[in-house]
């Protein structure tokens, strides 16, 4: 996007339209919603550790060299949980990744104002030295995703080394975060038309979080 240079959208391929139909299917079982979307999360974060800065190695296969490229350890990056429906997320960083250092922000949408109330955070002491792949499925107004990064800002985090992974979104976020922090990446499922009078994405999936919990 010409306004949002920084946004990656994941390639839109059968499998990705198969994904999500059944995350967007109202009547998908909640199997049905959990397995499609831990596929989606996981695509979403191999494209997110692409943009990781990566050190050029010549590795001996067997019969040769081969020149290759190593991204950085796993134990440097940290996954930031905007809680509660990234630790949906969460789970398959982990289990591709499980000595991630993990960060948890506990911000709530006001269900009325739909503004974004922090309640709780926990970050890694050297968070500022580190690539953060910060998580969130769903990305409306961007009131969450902004007050995340501003926590962030104020923990050291240059905005340049976070990368905002999230499922879905619309336009109106992504300027939201643009306009904040131009720096942050953000990897996404897919972009939405439009926002709900009442802030939900449309066509959207309705609520993320509820979905995958049965809340
Ligand atoms: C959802 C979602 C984002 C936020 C997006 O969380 O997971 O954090 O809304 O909306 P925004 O871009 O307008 O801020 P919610 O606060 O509903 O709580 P949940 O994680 O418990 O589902
Ligand atoms: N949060 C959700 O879970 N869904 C939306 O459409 C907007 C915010």
């Amino acid at each position: 996007m010409a306004d949002t240079p920084n946004v990656t959208v994941l390639r839109e391929t059968k499998l990705t339209r198969a994904l999500h139909t059944a995350i967007r299917d109202k009547a998908a079982s909640r199997h049905q919603f959990v397995t499609a979307s831990n596929r989606l999360t996981r695509l979403l974060i191999e494209e997110a550790l692409a943009l990781l800065p990566s050190e050029e190695v010549t590795v001996e296969t067997p019969c040769g060299p081969y020149a290759g490229c190593r991204l950085p350890d796993e134990e440097r990056i940290c996954a930031v949980s905007i809680l509660r429906a990234a630790d949906c997320m969460l789970g398959e960083v982990r289990a591709m990744m499980p000595s991630v250092a993990v960060g948890k922000i506990l911000i709530q949408r006001d269900e009325e104002t739909a503004l974004p109330q922090l309640l709780y955070s926990k970050l890694p002491p050297d968070i500022a030295a580190r690539p953060v792949l910060l998580l969130d499925p769903m990305l409306a107004t961007g009131g969450s995703a902004v007050a995340a990064c501003r926590l962030l800002a104020e923990a050291g985090v240059p905005p340049e080394s976070i990368i905002f992974v999230n499922v879905l979104c619309v336009k109106e976020g992504l300027q939201a975060m643009a306009s904040a922090f131009p720096a942050v990446r953000v990897v996404t499922g897919a972009i939405d038309p439009v926002l709900n009078g009442s802030k939900y994405i449309v066509p959207g999936l309705g609520d993320f979080g509820d979905r995958y919990f049965g809340t």
